[in-house]
């Protein structure tokens, strides 16, 4: 598409929609590109990765892109713990949100880019992301993180880390292997 048709195509939209469109495309594909797709992970995969470390009510929980936030409600009402997910992408962001109210459970969804957050209080760090963040989650998250918070990542692993325990792959459920960590 050469620039005069972009500038037709664009003039049959407002200011406003055009404004809509780029708040809800830039973080979109920010995303994907530089955390990974919103693919959720298997439920049975879920609390297979809950399940593999020891949580306590009142632990605080972050999920690292939270996606429909099946994680963080599944951490609040199974575990009693502080839950919260960081979600970038704003509809599906919007979506969790709209589904939160059957989970019933008390986990929180926010809207915001997880780089940017404060997690010094974190016990325990999950996530499903592609190789390139789990780099800059080694450079830039685990550096910030307290003694003793714990990372359970879905199918990734972390570079340059060795983890505490790795709960291997499933052929026959179809199930990645899980990488834990624990903050030296
Ligand atoms: C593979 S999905 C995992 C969703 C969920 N954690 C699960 O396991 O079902 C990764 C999610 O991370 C989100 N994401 C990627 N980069 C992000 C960032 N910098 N801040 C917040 N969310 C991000 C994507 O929009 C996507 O929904």
């Amino acid at each position: 598409m050469d620039l005069s048709s972009l500038a037709t195509y664009l003039s049959h939209f407002t200011v406003l929609e055009v404004t809509i469109y780029l708040l809800i495309l830039i973080p979109t594909v920010y995303t994907m590109v530089g955390g990974a797709p919103f693919v959720p992970t298997q439920m049975r995969q879920v609390h297979r990765m809950l399940d593999a470390v020891p949580l306590k009510k009142g632990m605080k929980l972050y999920d690292l892109g939270s996606g429909d936030g099946r994680l963080v409600h599944t951490a609040s009402k199974k575990y009693n713990v502080e839950a919260v997910g960081y979600e970038y992408s704003p509809l599906i962001w919007l979506w969790g949100k709209m589904i939160s109210p059957f989970w019933r459970s008390k986990a929180k969804l926010k809207f915001g880019n997880f780089y940017r957050q404060n997690l010094s209080d974190a016990d325990i760090i999950v996530c499903y992301l592609l190789p390139g963040p789990m780099k800059r989650m080694r450079k830039e998250i685990y550096p910030r993180l307290k003694k003793g918070a714990i990372i359970i990542s879905h199918a990734f692993h972390i570079p340059e880390l060795d983890p505490l325990k790795i709960l291997p792959k499933d052929k026959d459920l179809k199930l990645s292997p899980v990488w834990i960590y624990e903050k030296k």
